[in-house]
């Protein structure tokens, strides 16, 4: 079973993914937590070109690094860990690239869609945690790390980030569920918790 977590800056899926991991692994599951960009070792020295602040990327260049990232994530760590039995939990998938790159900067949306059905792996499920501008900001605040590229981007862009996550939701409801993230750790665990079991498919 391959389990993505999506959604706008301040959401906490990283957390989440974490809390979702510990349950099914407390559950007697086999699970790898990974992330996106990154999650192998070439895929994180392209997360550093990513999210450095140092470049200006043309949008069809920035889609291509993201699906490079990618391509290595899954050929190195994705389908290995599948083929194992493992559940994996990844920290953002394909989905943000259609949100990001696709809504918030503009870049071509037929572009991302082809390349992310050429991808050989696909998510059984998608929980997209859906924060609103003043949680997120709140959560943005209390950070100590220097904004990376994306967090450093204005509101309008994230509005657009929020509206393409929507987007994508409606455009595959079997594949996505939402999850508001407004509340305390512990309470969007169970709401994600109580996604995952009625969407898990019944063992044959
Ligand atoms: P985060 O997952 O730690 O929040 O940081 C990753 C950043 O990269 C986040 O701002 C979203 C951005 N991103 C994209 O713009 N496109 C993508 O395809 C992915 C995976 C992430």
């Amino acid at each position: 079973m391959f389990i993505t977590f999506e959604g706008g800056e301040g959401a906490g899926k990283s957390t989440q993914a974490r809390l979702l991991a510990e349950s099914m692994t407390a559950a007697g599951s086999t699970v790898l937590r990974t992330r996106e960009p990154g999650g192998a070792p070439g895929a994180e020295v392209l997360r550093g070109l990513l999210l450095s602040r140092e470049h200006d990327w043309s949008p069809p260049a920035e889609v291509y690094l993201h699906f490079a990232a990618r391509a290595e994530h899954v050929a190195r760590t994705i389908q290995p860990a599948l083929a194992r039995g493992a559940i994996v939990i990844s920290d953002r998938f394909a989905d943000s690239t259609m949100a990001y790159q696709g809504y918030g900067l503009g870049a071509d949306r037929n572009l991302i869609a082809a390349l992310s059905r050429l991808l050989p792996v696909r998510p059984d499920l998608t929980v997209v945690l859906e924060v609103s501008p003043a949680v997120a900001a709140d959560r943005m605040a209390g950070r100590r790390q220097a904004l990376d590229r994306y967090e450093a981007m204005g509101p309008a862009f994230h509005a657009r980030v929020a509206e393409g996550f929507a987007a994508i939701v409606a455009a595959e409801p079997d594949r996505c569920a939402v999850v508001s993230a407004d509340g305390g750790m512990n309470d969007v665990h169970r709401a994600v918790l109580a996604v995952i079991a009625s969407r898990r498919p019944s063992p044959a």
